[in-house]
């Protein structure tokens, strides 16, 4: 089968969240299983040059609603699968991705619709002819429609034989829709037919309710996830177009890196690791973390790490309303993240209160998130929502028991009292009780701590059986006429 999995985001060249760890590790997955997968993201100014080469070829011509854009095409083989770059100085080469701060570039539309073109137009000239495209979040959207609209009208030539390539669109996170205001229509370069019953939301255009109107199949990241999208609490208002597209979705929980994230080989823990067999280099990685970030090394004050984007989706507000009496049941807390304001002010404030135990990096750190899972004892990740999440899955892997409020993917992965803890009413004062109920086990009760420890350790999220998965729903997506 040929794939071109098309991501805004792919790591190691370009994160946010754990769409480019996904992006990253998959294609290599399903490659393994004999596929040609190809991915496709755009070189954005911070991208590294991993690997990376120009092609020798005449830049891309895209055609917009506005004239002719041009693009070059890079590639890499870095994350050991082909990666494809788009470059084009105008819509990518800029200080970030998507914005500054909380505030969107203007012209996010055309950027992406460019992409999706570019895309397209990179396989024709390399001589790759997908028989999928596999999109991810609103940014990539647009695809489907465009692919419908070439097909339907034979408006542009865009592959060299029919039949067209089926779409698989995966939702990563119903709360990012890709919602613009109506008069950015001619944007698209779309019909205006399509847009009252395929596009329109609330008056204005909204991506991602087009791409679960015209994909072939749809895809979401854990089989909770999938369930609560169709429901009015979690559909963000798209409930219905999911509903309808039930029998094309499927729920499939993400896997775990092995080569990013495992204690056996990790570079970033001092030169230490563990197994599930033998957990003692765990506890002279703490030990050494305490050291290096100044916090008292007493093993009966457990250390809890906060790894997140700090928004409301992670229900940094439930431990707002209940941080300082988790720091009351003798604890430390160590928080890496960034977000909202009005959190960094409130964990900067936190920090002052109680300098011996609470420690906190505001921004972006690789290192730093591998260092708290493999040093911390507990892991808190109370979100509201929660698609699937992947650090509660990398918190098992290092024997760090997460502490997760019961949800999409966090149901999936935790079962309360074998390998974490788990609540499920958003409130501080039950996010309390749960904390506590887990410093009762780890003082208490040292070998049952232990016991899930392992447990956890050895459960196997890796994408080698999840591969198989992704390829069952490409084959349904080939079904579809
Ligand atoms: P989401 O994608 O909703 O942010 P996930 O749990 O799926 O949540 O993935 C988050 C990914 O981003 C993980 O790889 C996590 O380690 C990483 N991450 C989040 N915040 C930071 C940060 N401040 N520094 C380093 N890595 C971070
Ligand atoms: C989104 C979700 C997160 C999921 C990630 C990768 O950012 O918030 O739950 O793990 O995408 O699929």
């Amino acid at each position: 089968m040929n794939i071109l999995y098309v991501s805004p985001e792919i790591a190691p060249f370009a994160k946010t969240g754990g769409l480019a760890d996904v992006s990253g590790a998959l294609p290599r997955s399903i490659k393994s299983l004999g596929h040609d997968i190809r991915s496709v993201m755009p070189k954005y100014r911070s991208v590294p040059d991993m690997d990376m080469t120009r092609l020798d070829m005449a830049p891309l011509r895209i055609s917009m609603h506005n004239g002719i854009h041009g693009a070059a095409v890079w590639q890499s083989e870095f994350s050991g699968s082909p990666v494809y770059l788009i470059e084009n100085t105008e819509y990518f080469n800029r200080e970030n991705f998507y914005g500054i701060g909380n505030w969107d570039y203007p012209d996010n539309l055309e950027r992406f619709v460019f992409f999706c073109k570019a895309a397209i137009a990179c396989c024709r000239s390399v001589g790759f002819a997908p028989d999928i495209i596999h999109c991810n979040d609103w940014q990539t959207a647009p695809m489907a429609a465009l692919i419908r609209q070439a097909d339907s009208e034979a408006a542009e030539n865009i592959f060299p034989a029919p039949p067209r390539p089926k779409i698989v669109f995966s939702i990563h996170n119903m709360a990012y829709q890709g919602i613009f205001p109506e008069h950015f229509w001619p944007v698209l370069t779309l019909s205006r037919r399509y847009y009252a019953y395929d596009f329109e939301f609330y008056g204005q255009i909204n991506l991602m309710k087009s791409a679960i109107v015209f994909s072939d199949a749809i895809h979401t990241v854990s089989p909770t996830y999938a369930h609560e999208i169709r429901t009015t609490d979690l559909g963000f208002g798209l409930q219905g177009a999911l509903q309808a597209r039930q029998a094309d979705t499927f729920g499939i929980l993400n896997g775990v890196d092995d080569d990013d994230w495992s204690p056996l080989n990790d570079p970033f823990t001092y030169g230490l690791h563990f197994s599930a067999d033998d957990l003692s280099g765990k506890k002279h990685i703490k030990t050494r973390f305490r050291e290096e970030y100044g916090l008292p090394d007493a093993e009966d004050k457990p250390l809890m790490g906060i790894v997140s984007r700090l928004v409301d989706q992670k229900g940094i507000d439930l431990v707002m309303g209940c941080a300082e009496r988790i720091l009351g049941l003798d604890t430390q807390i160590f928080i890496l993240g960034f977000g909202e304001q009005r959190y960094h002010d409130f964990f900067e404030w936190l920090l002052s209160k109680y300098p011996d135990r609470v420690r906190l990096y505001i921004g972006f750190s690789h290192e730093l998130a591998h260092k708290i899972e493999a040093a911390c004892d507990m892991f808190l990740m109370p979100s509201r929502f929660e698609p699937c999440g992947l650090n509660q899955i990398y918190s098992l892997k290092y024997g760090t028991l997460p502490i997760v409020r019961h949800t999409g993917g966090l149901a999936d992965t935790i079962q309360d009292g074998r390998n974490g803890f788990s609540f499920h009413d958003a409130h501080p004062d039950v996010l309390l009780d749960t904390v506590a109920r887990a410093c009762a086990v780890y003082r208490n009760d040292p070998e049952k701590w232990k016991q899930m420890m392992r447990f956890a350790m050895k459960q196997d999220f890796s994408w080698r059986h999840t591969a198989e998965l992704y390829v069952d729903m490409y084959r349904h997506a080939l079904s579809k006429s």
